[in-house]
């Protein structure tokens, strides 16, 4: 069975209502709903008072109507009663200032007193659903983060620290203190990286204990998240634990760390917002997103909140056009989604999210998201069984890491770098051309792949750079890019010439590096046969020195025209690229078409511009998903003969996609 839901909020609404709205799912082909993440004022409405039969009553309604349970912890949002016990219940601010009650995620993740009423609702729950048949799994708080710089925070940072460093003097060296006179003679005296009397400049604490800090923060909710996982495992074996995490751009937690302790990930996939009101998306940001999370555990995922109308609070977002919605599921599906759940049932009328569109609007009645939804629906309960379990395989992976994104957040290095834009312009590239791409953490394996990419891996641990210098001996393709093995794990920049620990396979060092000016560029010429064209080089340059690299691009313009910009080297059995200019979209598109040509690897299908084809893989039989971002037909030349799944027929040389429409192609 294919899971197909939504995330339903039945105490927002007078029970009388809960029928049609089980109706309506059960027409719709929903089988499966997330409930009661925000419900802990009801669950327990007085201290002590535990009241479940509201959600009991629910539940046993839409298991009538043949529909699973997905039960959140609702400890995202502590009642007032809670909160009001203490003070330091609250989370406080990196400008000092404690927050108060009146939104949610308001709680410090290390506060003990939080820590025990949230084993209490947890166990409760878990008690009174463990044996309930309609229940199949647990979601864990909700989308995790913010981060607190409290003093019981101060005080787990100094435990933590103690843990990593042992004593005071490794700690001294690693974050060398001396720089005006940190040196620490007492745990007690290190502090949280509030913001400074320099307070423009989040950045100017010591740069290693900024980046312990991301550290820590990150493993603060890895351990709250673990308080909730015991309970659950403990008390209910059989259902699955996960958590919805915030896909590829959210960058305060490790979500590597976060997710080991779940059975698989699930996410928030939302593309058209009040943050985006472009009239035209990028399809590349949803399914970068989807991309990350299917890498975080190498595993398929659920979208635990997959978009179904505009997305405001105080703005009212732009809509999905007609057709979105149905485009966006089977982009997830085509990008490893084995369940999808659609946020929200139905647009509330109180609250922050009154312009948070669900699939029915403030009015309840059925209107064109829903028919678009319950076509969803028919289609999965026809095809849906053929997705669970088969997997993607891409050849390409590009290589991320946490501990890179914390440094980045703290120097930029540049005003107009952003590392997140960097990931995102090489990801684009082999999206563009139809080529499947895995991103993956500095410390995975890198079998099956026959291109990685690197970009600005910052902070470079050595156990990764061995990683990649085995890869490329052994035949593989590396590139990396400016700004790579900089730094140490502590955050101190490397004593060597750059890339430091990954020099000797590049094949060259970086004779001098360039941030560039905010209004002016450079030019990167290349001169490889397979790539003889020139390309805007912005933000930083690199001047290479070959030792034993081929250079295969020259910048063009400034005091440093005519030097190295891109290097190739032969190392082992591989190559390796250094670039050492970020540059234009057509950059990145020339750089993906290269490397891949290199590698042999082959576009999925030839497509037109907006039109993005992913595969999955059911054992050895090969499922494409074709879809249109566009609002234009398009004529797709096929090289095999393939049957439509959705509607059965048979196709050979090629077919027409209209717009934002979807076609599933199974090889014959
Ligand atoms: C998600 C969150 C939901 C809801 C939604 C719309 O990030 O998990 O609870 O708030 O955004 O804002």
């Amino acid at each position: 069975m294919y899971y197909f839901g939504v995330d339903y909020y039945p105490e927002q609404w007078p029970e009388e209502r809960w029928f049609e709205d089980a109706r309506l799912m059960e027409e719709a082909g929903i089988n499966v709903v997330r409930m009661a993440e925000f419900a802990w004022s009801l669950l327990e409405p007085v201290e002590g008072d535990f009241e479940f039969s509201w959600l009991d009553r629910a539940i046993d309604l839409l298991s009538d109507h043949g529909i699973a349970i997905v039960l959140g912890t609702p400890t995202a949002a502590p009642p007032p009663w809670l909160m009001a016990k203490q003070e330091d219940l609250f989370l406080v601010r990196d400008d000092g200032v404690r927050i108060t009650y009146g939104l949610r995620r308001e709680y410090c993740p290390n506060n003990p007193l939080y820590h025990s009423y949230t084993e209490q609702i947890v166990s409760k729950m878990a008690n009174h659903y463990k044996d309930n048949p309609a229940v199949i799994g647990w979601q864990i708080d909700n989308e995790f983060g913010s981060r607190c710089y409290c003093g019981i925070c101060q005080g787990e940072f100094h435990r933590w620290l103690s843990e990593r460093y042992s004593d005071l003097e490794n700690l001294n060296s690693n974050w060398g203190t001396i720089f005006w006179s940190h040196v620490y003679t007492d745990w007690s005296q290190i502090p949280v990286p509030l913001s400074t009397n320099d307070h423009n400049n989040p950045g100017s604490h010591n740069p290693g204990l900024n980046l312990d800090y991301y550290r820590f923060i990150s493993d603060s909710y890895v351990k709250y998240q673990k308080i909730q996982v015991d309970i659950l495992q403990r008390m209910c074996p059989q259902h699955f634990i996960t958590h919805n995490l915030m896909g590829f751009s959210y960058k305060l937690l490790n979500y590597y760390d976060l997710a080991e302790d779940l059975d698989f990930v699930s996410w928030s996939n939302y593309i058209r917002t009040m943050w985006n009101m472009d009239a035209e998306y990028d399809p590349s940001n949803a399914a970068l997103a989807a991309d990350t999370m299917r890498g975080i555990k190498k595993e398929n995922f659920w979208v635990m909140e997959q978009q179904s109308g505009g997305g405001g609070w105080n703005m009212v977002a732009v809509p999905p056009k007609p057709g979105e919605l149905r485009l966006w599921t089977y982009q997830s599906i085509g990008h490893g989604a084995d369940g999808i759940i659609y946020f929200r049932w139905r647009t509330c009328l109180h609250g922050t999210e009154q312009y948070w569109q669900g699939i029915l609007e403030h009015h309840g009645t059925p209107g064109r998201r829903y028919f678009e939804v319950a076509q969803v629906g028919r289609e999965l309960n026809k095809v849906g069984e053929l997705f669970s379990g088969s997997v993607n395989k891409p050849q390409v992976a590009i290589m991320q890491s946490y501990d890179t994104r914390f440094a980045f957040q703290i120097q930029p290095n540049n005003p107009r770098f952003g590392y997140e834009k960097h990931v995102q312009d090489f990801y684009r590239g082999f999206h563009s051309q139809n080529i499947p791409v895995d991103i993956i953490s500095e410390k995975d394996t890198l079998e099956g792949y026959k291109v990685v990419v690197v970009p600005s891996m910052y902070v470079l641990p050595r156990e990764t750079a061995t990683l990649l210098e085995r890869y490329a001996e052994a035949g593989g393709i590396v590139v990396f890019t400016a700004r790579t093995g900089v730094k140490d794990e502590s955050n101190a920049v490397v004593n060597e010439k750059l890339p430091g620990l990954v020099a000797k396979m590049c094949g060259a060092e970086v004779e001098e590096y360039i941030s560039m000016p905010i209004d002016d560029d450079n030019y990167i010429q290349f001169g490889l046969p397979e790539l003889e064209q020139g390309f805007d080089a912005s933000i930083w340059a690199d001047v290479l020195e070959p030792n034993d690299a081929q250079v295969v691009g020259w910048y063009t313009k400034d005091y440093y025209g005519g030097k190295p910009a891109a290097t190739l080297n032969t190392f082992g059995e591989g190559k390796v690229i250094y670039l050492g200019a970020m540059g234009e979209t057509a950059f990145y598109d020339a750089i993906a078409h290269l490397v891949s040509n290199m590698a042999g690897i082959e576009p999925l299908l030839e497509t037109p511009v907006g039109i993005e084809v992913t595969e999955r893989w059911l054992d050895d039989q090969r499922l494409l998903f074709l879809l249109n971002h566009t609002d234009q037909n398009h004529n797709i030349k096929l090289s095999a003969s393939y049957q439509d799944l959705l509607s059965g027929a048979h196709l050979k040389d090629q077919l027409t996609i209209s717009p934002r429409d979807v076609v599933i192609l199974k090889q014959d």
